[in-house]
């Protein structure tokens, strides 16, 4: 008897899509990338440190930047596609870190036992990321950081509606994406103390997912 499994079909769309999406991720952002993105992602990464856990790694542009006297770099992400495209990169550009195959709600470390954690453009796609967070809040040594790059809401009511309204096909379009998400609002509510947050704007973007908010967060004094 043949038994078909189906397809996962949440806001991340068909495996058509995914193959898709990961191909065209790079070329998309191109232009981004070149007009600041890149140095963005840069002047964050020289701050990571020790045993260092990327969530979301996609196909892996945040690579270049990394210090290489970490500890341990880790770098997991739960899609095949981006897996085997970061797999590729690694091997061409012939880094050594461990690619885990795991979403950022269950993170397969022991807690309190990173001292970097790091997020570029993760935290709107996640579907749980108050559950992502709380992981993250778990796996970090108390002095531990989470460096993060994340589009977010307007905060110009008119831009916001916008997002409001787009949010349906770009969620479909961008595997999940939500273009409207307050998140440096929910990374305060989960815990963290957010430390030299600095607003930008992603030039060469589409005016929805300009909005960027990039910086460092500490565990805060509560219990998260
Ligand atoms: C927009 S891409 C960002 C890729 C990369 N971090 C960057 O800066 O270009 C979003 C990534 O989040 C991953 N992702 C989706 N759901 C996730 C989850 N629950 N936990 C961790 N990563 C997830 C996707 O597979 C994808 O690689």
């Amino acid at each position: 008897m043949h038994i078909a499994l189906a397809q996962p079909t949440s806001s991340k769309g068909s495996a058509v899509w995914a193959h898709t999406f990961a191909a065209v991720y790079d070329p998309f952002l191109w232009a981004g990338e070149r007009a600041g993105v890149r140095s963005l992602r840069r002047e964050l990464l020289t701050q990571a440190r020790g045993c260092t856990v990327e969530i979301g790694v996609g196909t892996g542009l945040n690579l270049p930047h990394y210090p290489d006297d970490l500890d341990q770099l880790l770098l997991a992400d739960p899609d095949p596609e981006m897996r085997s495209r970061l797999e590729r990169r690694l091997r061409r550009d012939g880094r050594r870190a461990r690619l885990i195959d795991a979403p950022a709600e269950q993170l397969p470390f022991a807690d309190a036992s990173v001292d970097t954690i790091v997020s570029t453009f993760v935290l709107c796609t996640v579907d749980a990321p108050d559950v992502a967070l709380r992981e993250m809040a778990r796996v970090l040594r108390p002095d531990g950081q989470l460096l993060f790059i994340e589009h977010v809401r307007s905060d110009s009511p008119m831009l916001a509606r916008w997002q409001d309204g787009l949010a349906r096909p770009w969620r479909r379009f961008a595997r999940g994406c939500r273009c409207n998400r307050a998140t440096a609002e929910l990374i305060a509510s989960c815990g963290f103390a957010l430390d030299e947050v600095r607003e930008a704007s992603w030039r060469a973007m589409p005016p929805i997912v300009k909005p960027l908010v990039a910086g460092r967060a500490r565990m805060g004094d509560g219990d998260g």
